[in-house]
């Protein structure tokens, strides 16, 4: 009779273990998200956007594991089929192209694990991603040109572009708003275009070539992001070429960090239209609502503000937060 109650004292502790194990785990267990960052370090707005990422999943005591492809294609695409064969909860990725996902898309698709898209868009089917979070590359390129022709009116513009890495969808959205301005301002000129794929010295260098080959006849300069401007602005300047304020060639930029809105204000880049790149929080947010049974939208785009020369005040910098 002893023995028989000491075995049932002891399932009876044993049961309510099991079942406060299950409480705690339906409400708090632990969520591994997987994020294919196409390139953790290739410029301020991508670290900015990493740090983000890092700091709202950790806030949240979640496991974020990040693979960096460094913005190769091929091998972010392995990446995600490396978090499908892990079996994360989540995947989050930042697209180093927009093409060639429906494969591993559709792998995650049947292993159930739902995707999201951090800034980067993708030609895949819809339903192969859950929503998509971030800017519209297309309007922030439409705000840039929307500058320049004011700037110019019906004077010739000489302008040279630096692309963004081919392929990716921010410089296809933004590219597509320079083909759309050149075809409604006959007095446009598009002198050279080219990829600086994102970076400094990249753009540097090309626009030391372009200089050579164009000098006086640039008069204004489209970096699709704050570090290839920063570039191209090093080059002519070491050509003893003037840059931005009135006189000046006019630079045009996008993203927007503390930095580049600095530079701003000194009247080195004439106008910096934003592409905010603190997404963490709102994906984030898609997460955690899915998990609760809410649909997020399918699309949410971050608006875009936009900054000139001669109107940005250190105030507007100084309460920014990046
Ligand atoms: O997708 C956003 C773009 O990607 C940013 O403008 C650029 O700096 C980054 O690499």
């Amino acid at each position: 009779m002893k023995k028989l109650l000491v075995v049932l004292l002891i399932l009876a502790v044993a049961s309510m273990a099991f079942i406060g194990c299950q409480g705690r785990g339906n409400q708090n267990r632990d969520i591994t998200v997987g994020f294919a960052q196409a390139k953790a370090d290739e410029s301020d707005w991508r670290m900015a956007n990493t740090r983000s990422m890092l700091d709202a999943f950790n806030r949240a005591g979640w496991r974020l594991i990040l693979a960096d492809s460094n913005n190769d294609a091929a091998k972010q695409i392995a990446d995600v089929q490396n978090f499908i064969n892990m079996g994360v909860d989540y995947i989050v990725i930042s697209a180093v192209n927009e093409a060639g996902w429906d494969t591993v898309l559709r792998n995650a698709q049947r292993a159930n694990i739902p995707v999201i898209l951090n800034d980067r868009t993708m030609q895949a089917s819809e339903d192969l991603w859950l929503a998509w979070f971030g800017g519209s590359f297309r309007h922030e390129g439409d705000l840039a040109m929307d500058w320049i022709e004011k700037r110019f009116g019906a004077n010739p513009v000489g302008l040279v572009h630096l692309q963004g890495q081919l392929g990716a969808s921010a410089q296809v959205g933004r590219t597509e708003a320079v083909d759309a301005a050149l075809a409604r301002n006959s007095n446009w000129n598009l002198l050279a275009r080219q990829t600086g794929d994102w970076g400094t010295d990249r753009a540097r260098a090309v626009m030391t070539v372009w200089i050579q080959q164009h000098r006086n006849r640039i008069n204004v300069v489209f970096a699709e992001n704050d570090n290839m401007a920063l570039g191209a602005i090093q080059a002519l300047q070491e050509a003893g070429i003037r840059v931005g304020g009135a006189n000046g060639v006019a630079i045009v930029t996008v993203d927007a960090n503390r930095w580049s809105l600095q530079m701003t204000l000194e009247g080195l880049i004439n106008y910096n239209v934003e592409c905010n790149p603190l997404l963490g929080p709102g994906i984030f947010t898609i997460i955690d609502n899915h998990r609760k049974g809410i649909m997020p939208p399918k699309r949410s785009t971050v608006d875009a503000l936009t900054f000139a020369y001669d109107s940005i005040t250190q105030a507007v910098i100084n309460a920014r937060a990046y």
